[in-house]
């Protein structure tokens, strides 16, 4: 079965097509990055404008590059939740525009699920059920993943996402946005240890988490360091705030696993990029005896080949909708 996949939340307008939710035929991206970098950060308004500029285009593209036509499309997929809603709505306006000019069913995805679902085109034995965190720019879970679409949260942050945090604490130290490669890169040049930042818990739920204060802890340093002329040592700021951002995240999904008896955890989304989360959870799941999967890099941001992916299992479960499916800005990933 070969879908069309649509995703458009955020800051890329990326388009699929996917055989058998496993298989990427085509995976076609405008990233709009440049532009939003100007601005410290993505602004909807711009980023709307974008996605209806490239949608059209970037759909011949990914029939082309998949030496598909049209009419050997069988659904269409497309993020609908969650994300900034202008830049969901382009997605979806147009998704349904091709779903019913092609006359083949409409599947709406949660953009965290196909996050996750990004896994299964990289590890063909990846079945669940798994536990997966799901660490992005707008979301930080840790879910259950029971069955391709039966999940529960098991563990989310309070306030900020990790992503959040990794692009407002590169911000301070001067560096380009989105700052979580670049933040990435400093921190590999320092073994850290050098400035005390908080891990902070939530009370009467060990699997969840709050960055805000991590967040506050790495302005106000930058910020007093200014004021009294002080030369921050960058790098070590880089390497112990990933390391705090880490400790936050592995030994709960750890937990999580011990709770439920799943023995094998699946990481998802942008931050499942950063080289020191990573090299925590194959050192954390090697000594748990749990099996881990990690995503290529070029899988860990947003694509349309994982909306492709979790697409297909959505329809295979019928979950397809009408015409007047609705995007949503915050939709919970159990919905
Ligand atoms: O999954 P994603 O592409 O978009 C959302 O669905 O939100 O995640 C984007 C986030 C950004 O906050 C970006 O700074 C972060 O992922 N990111 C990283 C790394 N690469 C991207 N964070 C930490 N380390 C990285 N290497």
């Amino acid at each position: 079965m070969k879908i069309l996949a649509f995703e458009s939340s955020c800051d890329e307008t990326a388009v699929a097509v996917v055989e058998d939710g496993r298989t990427i035929l085509s995976d076609a991206i405008a990233s709009q990055v440049d532009i939003h970098a100007v601005y410290g950060g993505v602004v909807p308004e711009i980023a709307s404008r974008k996605h209806v500029e490239a949608i059209a285009a970037l759909t011949e593209k990914a029939l082309k590059d998949a030496n598909c036509t049209r009419q050997e499309i069988d659904a269409v997929a497309v993020t609908y939740a969650p994300g900034l809603i202008g830049a969901v709505l382009v997605g979806l306006s147009f998704a349904k525009s091709v779903a019913y000019a092609l006359q083949v069913p409409l599947i709406p995805v949660h953009h965290i699920r196909g996050h996750i679902a990004a896994n299964y085109l990289a590890f063909p034995e990846l079945e669940p059920p798994f536990l997966a965190l799901a660490i992005s720019g707008g979301n930080t879970l840790i879910v259950d993943v029971r069955d391709y679409t039966d999940m529960e949260i098991l563990g989310a942050t309070r306030d900020d996402a990790a992503g959040e945090c990794f692009d407002k604490a590169a911000r301070v130290l001067g560096l380009s946005y989105p700052g979580g490669k670049p933040m990435d890169e400093l921190a590999q040049r320092s073994r850290g240890g050098v400035y005390q930042l908080p891990n902070s818990k939530v009370d009467g739920a060990p699997l969840d988490m709050s960055f805000s204060g991590l967040k506050t802890a790495v302005v106000n340093l930058a910020h007093h360091a200014k004021q009294v002329g002080q030369e921050l040592d960058a790098p070590a700021l880089a390497r112990d705030f990933t390391q705090a951002v880490s400790d936050t995240l592995v030994p709960r999904a750890m937990l999580a696993a011990q709770q439920t008896g799943r023995k094998v955890i699946v990481a998802a989304g942008g931050v499942a990029a950063n080289s020191i989360i990573r090299g925590d959870l194959e050192r954390q799941c090697a000594r748990a005896g749990y099996r881990l999967y990690l995503p290529p890099l070029r899988l860990c941001g947003d694509n349309g080949a994982m909306i492709g992916a979790q697409g297909y299992y959505e329809y295979l479960a019928g979950h397809t909708a009408a015409m007047d499916l609705n995007a949503y800005a915050t939709r919970d990933i159990t919905d």
